[in-house]
């Protein structure tokens, strides 16, 4: 299966995530975790993308073009794979179907996380991840098992620097602006499922696990 999830910042696209991939033995692309390894490792990508992320504004399309064309590449996304927060505006939406058209293969289906804005805040500025591995908790919502600390390696979680009340408000700006046309793109296309992502996670999983059977 070929995927590409859509929805605000906070809406669940990295939560699902793991468990398509699982499921399905997708590869997971998600540009945002990209990024933020590239700013963690002071590469010249990651020097590039820095300042817009931290404003909660969308890295320029040609940056994020690049990595996705490079990842597509890897054998193990020979497959199929989930794109996690790709393409983000109509101009990456359009290079992409240039890609695939070069590659004579296509996406199968557009997950759009469907989302009032209210509910976001809460969900962002409660969010602890795992840098090294993208797993994500909430302080409410998905406690890890000891606070502060990955189930999985034990590892200390970290915040997000962009997960701010103030950020969150040019994010979704972002996002009402620039990335709900990509939905009416696919929309035209006859490629999106809506999901109900203001519900608990299991149900927004089997609601998935339906749209792709
Ligand atoms: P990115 O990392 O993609 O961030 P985002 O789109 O803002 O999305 P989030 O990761 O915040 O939300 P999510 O939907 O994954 O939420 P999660 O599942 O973790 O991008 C970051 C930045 O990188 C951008 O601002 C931009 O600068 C740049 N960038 C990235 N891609 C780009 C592109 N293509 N073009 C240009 N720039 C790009 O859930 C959030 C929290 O809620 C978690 O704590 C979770 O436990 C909890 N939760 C999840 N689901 C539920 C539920 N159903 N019920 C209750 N709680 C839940
Ligand atoms: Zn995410």
């Amino acid at each position: 299966k070929r995927l590409i999830l859509i929805g605000p910042p906070g809406s669940g696209k990295g939560t699902q995530s793991p468990v398509i991939k699982d499921e399905y033995c997708l590869c997971h692309l998600a540009t945002g975790d990209m990024l933020r390894a590239a700013v963690a490792a002071k590469t010249p990508l990651g020097i590039k993308a820095k300042e817009a992320m931290d404003k909660g504004e969308l890295v320029s399309d040609d940056l994020v073009v690049g990595i996705i064309d490079e990842a597509l590449k890897k054998p193990s996304c020979q497959k199929g794979y989930i794109l996690d927060g790709f393409p983000r505006t109509v101009v990456q939406a359009e290079k992409l179907d240039e890609v695939f058209q070069n590659r004579g293969t296509k996406v199968d289906k557009v997950l759009n996380f469907a989302i009032d804005d209210a509910i976001l805040e809460e969900r962002i500025t409660g969010r602890w991840i795992h840098p090294a591995s993208g797993r994500s908790y909430h302080t409410k919502f998905a406690p890890p098992k000891v606070p502060g600390i990955d189930d999985v390696t034990g590892e200390p979680l970290i915040q997000r620097k962009d997960d701010t009340a103030a950020v969150l408000k040019s994010r979704l700006e972002s996002f009402h602006r620039q990335t709900e046309p990509v939905i009416d793109y696919y929309a035209k296309k006859n490629m999106v499922v809506n999901l109900p992502a203001e519900e608990p996670p299991q149900t927004v999983t089997s609601e998935v696990k339906k749209a792709l059977s």
